[in-house]
């Protein structure tokens, strides 16, 4: 027993003082003390030593455990003076605060925003649900015209209005073009740029169901095409750098006359249509990526929004931002839908 105990008191000795924190500490107290601890079992086994032995055995028992207590109280102090120590250690690097910064697509949307508005046009948002006369009919889209085909459409499921007709998720920033006629009262001129979420239900490596357009609507006496041309170029060239080109497709839409589809070269495979290692490019596949339509005004859309087609001319367009983004040089993404899956590892990169 004698032995035990001098064992035990040089074992706690050399572990209490090279713990390093309350905690272990702690742990290590119950290990001695606990109800079946090593120093609380010498206690219970002293009661079988017979009883001669019993007041040197127990005044030394009694030492010992004062002993490794005060052990403990001291390196208690000990612990502490160091965290002390850790917390005023002026030379320690600082911690860096992580910083966050906007998505991309929101950043896209503010840079979109300046270039035109620099140029005078004027940020506007149309609702994202909005009615079937907004998105179609009063861009010359009739009900079931087959245009409407091409746009293909969320539709809401509430009870429809005599004039208006049935609630969608708007499906294009076109159902802007009437309304900002109706928001500047019919009075041109009129220099929109309309930026939206719209919706259509399409979901595969070049296509999400939320995505979003900037739609510009120019309206004014003596408003023709080379303000259409010119307009796209000076956006590709502050957007893109002087190096990325665009071209026009003739096209056709319901709302314009006569009108363009707008194609980019792709920045993935720089207009090649095959990648590096030889695939075909999964983002393009020929070279070109469109980037919307565009086109002169038609009159008819001019009288919806009781704009005189006999004095005013316009021309509009819209775009994807999205694909607007990607286009941009040295930006390689190869699926689109990861723009919004909201991985950090992704995001992070921007
Ligand atoms: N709204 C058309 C689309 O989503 C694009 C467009 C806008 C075309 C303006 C012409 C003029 O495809």
């Amino acid at each position: 027993m004698e032995r035990r105990l001098k064992e035990i008191l040089a074992a706690a000795e050399k572990n209490i003082f090279n713990i390093a924190d309350h905690n272990s500490l702690n742990n290590y107290w119950l290990e001695l003390f606990g109800s079946n601890g090593i120093i609380t079992k010498i206690f219970k086994d002293f009661k079988t030593l017979p009883s001669s032995q019993k007041p040197e055995i127990g005044k030394m028992a009694n030492e010992i455990k004062n002993k490794v207590n005060s052990f403990f109280n001291l390196r208690k102090i000990e612990i502490n003076k160091l965290k002390l120590k850790q917390v005023l250690d002026v030379t320690m690097p600082g911690f860096r605060p992580p910083q966050g910064h906007l998505h991309l697509v929101s950043y896209a949307i503010s840079e979109i925003t300046s270039i035109f508005e620099n140029i005078g046009f004027t940020r506007v948002r149309y609702p994202e649900v909005e009615w079937e006369w907004y998105a179609f009919e009063s861009l010359n889209m009739p009900k079931n015209h087959p245009a409407r085909d091409d746009i293909e459409t969320f539709f809401i499921d509430t009870p429809s209005s005599k004039k208006y007709g049935r609630m969608v998720l708007s499906p294009h920033t076109s159902s802007g073009q009437v309304r900002e006629m109706e928001r500047v009262k019919s009075i041109a001129p009129i220099r929109m740029i309309n930026i939206a979420k719209c919706y259509r239900p399409n979901w595969d490596i070049s296509h999400t169901p939320m995505f979003h357009q900037f739609e510009g609507l120019v309206v004014d006496s003596g408003i023709n095409i080379t303000h259409l041309k010119g307009t796209m170029d000076y956006f590709a060239r502050k957007f893109f750098g002087p190096q990325r080109k665009t071209r026009l497709r003739p096209f056709h839409f319901r709302f314009t006359e006569p009108s363009f589809e707008v194609d980019i070269n792709c920045g993935l495979c720089l207009g090649k249509g095959v990648l590096d290692n030889g695939e075909k490019c999964r983002l393009c596949k020929s070279g070109w990526l469109e980037l919307g339509g565009s086109g002169m005004v038609h009159p008819k859309v001019l009288l919806n929004g009781h704009i005189d087609p006999q004095k005013y001319t316009g021309f509009a367009f819209g775009w994807g931002v999205e694909r607007t983004y990607l286009m941009k040089e040295g930006m390689k993404i190869s699926d689109l839908r990861i723009l919004y899956q909201n991985d950090i590892r992704f995001l992070e990169q921007f």
